[in-house]
């Protein structure tokens, strides 16, 4: 594989970064999730537009004009024949040369790294026709949530603990006012369908902000689908008629069991299948 190194495209085996770099001594950094279908990257602009925003968040200096972006990531998609994959990018604080808290001056130049992940049939996922089966987990991550840093420890930990307890993967639950609430998946955003209307928690810093969200919702008010920006209990998920994720990588995947509780008839719902297609369709 051809990677992407502060500027050079190497082979893997020879790109290298420093350890005292801020990414991996103090997981200082950010990244991006870009899916890749037919060779065509899926909504570059809000993925560069959100990089943007988590730069700024933790005041690191953007390394590259999105026309630069746009064609390194050409680039890579090229170079290693990727049809169906993604492209990972990500921006540390960079090499201050030695460990320290204290952030390293203003022009320490970040690290840049990219790659790319084959995923052939990316598309046709056969998980969409089973469904995800969910288990929720404390959401104990920090309250910037809506950052995308590379801190993914605990988001981790929860995928390990829902597979441990046989589950495809987790939603994480923090305690509301009438019970629990959840926030999001470990790597996706979560939502509910209860009476023809989609549920999906409204943005804060609770939650990462979707870019994928941010387009099904789009499709879902044009194809005249209700849509309620709110928070929702677990009680509430497991009692809708259906629930699905998304994310960058999943696309639009319906989930049909919650911490064991069957949703509808078990299969995954029409809401979400029609979603899923839409957002193919249009994105493609
Ligand atoms: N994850 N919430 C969290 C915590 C996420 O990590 C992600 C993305 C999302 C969905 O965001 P988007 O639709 O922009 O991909 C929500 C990526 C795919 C990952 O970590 O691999």
């Amino acid at each position: 594989r051809t990677v992407f190194v502060n500027g050079s495209y190497l082979p893997e085996a020879q790109a290298t970064v420093s350890i005292f770099d801020r990414g991996f001594l103090m997981a200082d950094g950010v990244y991006e999730v870009v899916s890749v279908l037919d060779g065509r990257l899926l909504d570059f602009d809000g993925h560069m537009a959100r990089l943007g925003r988590s730069l700024d968040a933790l005041g690191i200096a953007q390394p590259m004009t999105d026309t630069e972006w746009l064609a390194a990531q050409r680039r890579l998609v090229a170079d290693n024949a990727i049809t169906d994959g993604l492209v990972y990018l990500q921006v540390t604080r960079g090499n201050p040369g030695d460990r320290d808290f204290a952030y390293p001056p203003a022009d320490t130049p970040p690290t840049v790294v990219m790659f790319t992940q084959s995923k052939p049939g990316l598309a046709d996922n056969p998980q969409a026709q089973t469904g995800l089966r969910i288990c929720t987990v404390p959401d104990i991550r920090w309250a910037r949530r809506d950052i995308k840093t590379v801190q993914l420890l605990y988001p981790s930990m929860a995928k390990m603990e829902a597979k441990a307890r046989d589950c495809d993967d987790a939603w994480l639950v923090e305690d509301g006012p009438t019970g629990k609430v959840v926030t999001e998946g470990t790597s996706n955003n979560a939502y509910i369908v209860k009476g023809g209307s989609i549920v999906t928690r409204a943005l804060s810093n609770d939650i990462l902000h979707g870019i994928t969200r941010a387009a099904v919702l789009r499709f879902a008010r044009e194809a005249q689908m209700n849509v309620e920006e709110r928070s929702f209990t677990v009680d509430e998920a497991k009692a809708a008629d259906e629930a699905f994720i998304t994310s960058a990588s999943a696309f639009v995947m319906p989930v049909v069991e919650i911490d064991g509780a069957r949703l509808g008839d078990g299969q995954p719902g029409p809401v979400a299948l029609r979603l899923r297609e839409i957002y193919l369709e249009e994105s493609r």
